[in-house]
């Protein structure tokens, strides 16, 4: 190992640090290694976090936006300074492979100059009044303290979409990280509190969903949820949210399809499909998990993709070369593996892969191999729900028209892609895909920080992450008059 990870974490609260009495064993999804030792938190740690960030917003609240900006650029530099480390970290903790960790560690850096920027820019609007001696103006006010719950696929990335904004915004932060990463969180608050954050601004409590999550979720004075995850439990926490009239942002799963029209650039698709099907093994809320082909060039791409994904190397993601990293847990493999009898039962034809990777370069980790089906309908099982690993489906169409009906099938509507050389089908398919967001000519991963990041349908409730569109989730809009 050439980082070594703090051996015992704590909870981060009032800019101090502190032991819980609790702990659960955090372990490299590589190799199995015991990597740190993460609190299991109660109510109460939850409790004592939102009672400094009610004190601490108060006052950040009162500093200058700019002021409250240059944090952020200073957070900016440190993460640049410590990219590596920070890279490296990230791959022991959740397995993917060390270049889109740089990647993933690059979007928090972009994002931190980013909303920097954005602290100069909090403008609002003054409009002429209808009456005499009036002014009428509308400023963007923080909301409060914000409760922010995160996954562990993108464990430092969407935590920079969602807290960054937020503290630019003048509100205070209570941070919930996925336990299965908590080392990202221990970094980032480090880098915050050297930046000078004053304390109390960012608070991080680890711990379960059910225990700390649902606290977060159910307390008082939290004022808006910024969740991203499962649909299942994005559900939950709207339905809480929904009873207190609490405002919540909701970034869910994904079911993203790539389109091969019969004039694409085959070999360019093929890429494509390649890197966001298999990158980060398909752990990605954008991955590409089905393939809608022309059928004119449906055989030719299989063969192509068969010959790429033969090109894959597997294994652990610390190693430079290496393609395709574990699965996060067992409970993911199990669950990947599961669809493959699902796919056989439903009558997709199995092209390659399909199975758990044991042995030699694999022991005490947890892998499956890249797997491709083809003959998939939109309505098979393998076709409708998100199984967040290495697996994707091929399913042939005449037409773009039929593409687009079947893009829009599922129940998700996060990210698509289209392949092809026609600039009027380019035109049609952007107005007609029903996702948030849309690619021509790349595969369905690599969204960046400038623009909002987000799904329509079961993705989410409206909300974004990044993007201008973040500041409307951790700001209310006031309208003020005054007479004069
Ligand atoms: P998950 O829903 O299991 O967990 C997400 C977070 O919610 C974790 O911190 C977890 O502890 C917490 N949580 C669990 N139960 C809770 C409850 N009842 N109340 C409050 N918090 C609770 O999701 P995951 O397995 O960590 O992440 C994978 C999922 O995230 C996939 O579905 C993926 O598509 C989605 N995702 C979406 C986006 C997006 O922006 N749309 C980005 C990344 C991941
Ligand atoms: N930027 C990441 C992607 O688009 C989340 O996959």
């Amino acid at each position: 190992m050439s980082v070594k990870p703090v051996e015992k974490l704590a909870n981060f609260v009032n800019g101090e640090w502190h032991r819980s009495e609790s702990y659960t064993v955090v372990r490299n999804p590589a190799n199995g290694e015991k990597l740190t030792e993460v609190p299991l938190s109660t109510w109460k740690e939850v409790d004592y976090a939102v009672e400094a960030a009610v004190a601490a917003q108060k006052q950040w609240a009162l500093v200058p936006a700019p002021q409250r900006a240059e944090v952020l650029y200073r957070v900016g530099s440190l993460m640049k300074e410590r990219k590596e480390t920070l890279s490296q970290l990230l791959t022991m903790e959740n397995g993917k492979v060390i270049e889109e960790a740089r990647g993933e560690v690059q979007e928090g850096i972009d994002m931190a100059y980013y909303m920097a920027g954005e602290g100069r820019r909090l403008f609002g609007q003054t409009t002429p009044s209808e009456l005499k001696d009036k002014f009428a103006m509308s400023v963007r006010a923080p909301v409060g303290v914000v409760g922010i719950i995160t996954p562990w696929n993108f464990p430092i990335a969407i935590a920079t979409w969602k807290s960054f904004p937020a503290i630019v915004a003048g509100n205070a932060v209570v941070w919930k990280p996925a336990t299965e990463t908590p080392l990202m969180a221990f970094e980032l608050v480090k880098i915050m509190e050297e930046a000078g954050l004053p304390s109390g601004v960012l608070n991080v409590v680890f711990g379960s969903g059910s225990e700390v999550g649902t606290s977060l979720v159910e307390h008082p004075d939290i004022r808006v949820i910024s969740f991203t995850g499962s649909n299942d439990t994005g559900r939950t926490i709207a339905s809480k949210c929904g009873e207190q009239l609490k405002k919540v942002s909701l970034e869910m799963g994904g079911k993203n399809a790539v389109i091969v029209l019969e004039d694409a650039d085959l070999d360019l698709a093929v890429e494509g499909i390649l890197w966001s099907a298999f990158g980060t093994s398909g752990q990605r809320c954008t991955a590409c998990s089905r393939v809608i082909v022309h059928e004119n060039v449906k055989e030719e791409l299989e063969n192509r993709l068969l010959q790429q994904m033969e090109t894959l190397s597997i294994g652990n993601g610390l190693d430079e070369g290496i393609k395709v990293g574990p699965i996060i847990n067992e409970k993911s493999l199990m669950k990947i593996e599961e669809y493959m009898d699902v796919a056989k039962q439903d009558g997709a034809r199995l092209l390659a892969g399909g199975h758990v990777l044991e042995g030699e370069g694999f022991t005490g980790g947890y892998y499956f191999a890249p797997t491709l089906f083809t003959d998939a309908t939109k309505d098979m099982r393998i076709a409708q729900e998100e199984i967040f690993g290495p697996v994707v489906s091929l399913i042939s169409v005449k037409s773009l028209a039929e593409a687009v009906e079947v893009n829009n099938s599922v129940s998700f509507g996060l990210s698509s892609s289209i392949f092809t050389k026609d600039v009027n089908r380019v035109f049609q398919a952007q107005r007609d895909l029903d996702t948030g967001i849309v690619y021509v000519n790349a595969g369905t991963t690599g969204a960046e920080i400038h623009l909002p990041f987000g799904g329509t349908k079961g993705t989410g409730n409206g909300h974004r992450d990044s993007g201008l569109a973040a500041l409307d989730v951790f700001t209310e809009w006031k309208s003020v008059y005054i007479d004069y």
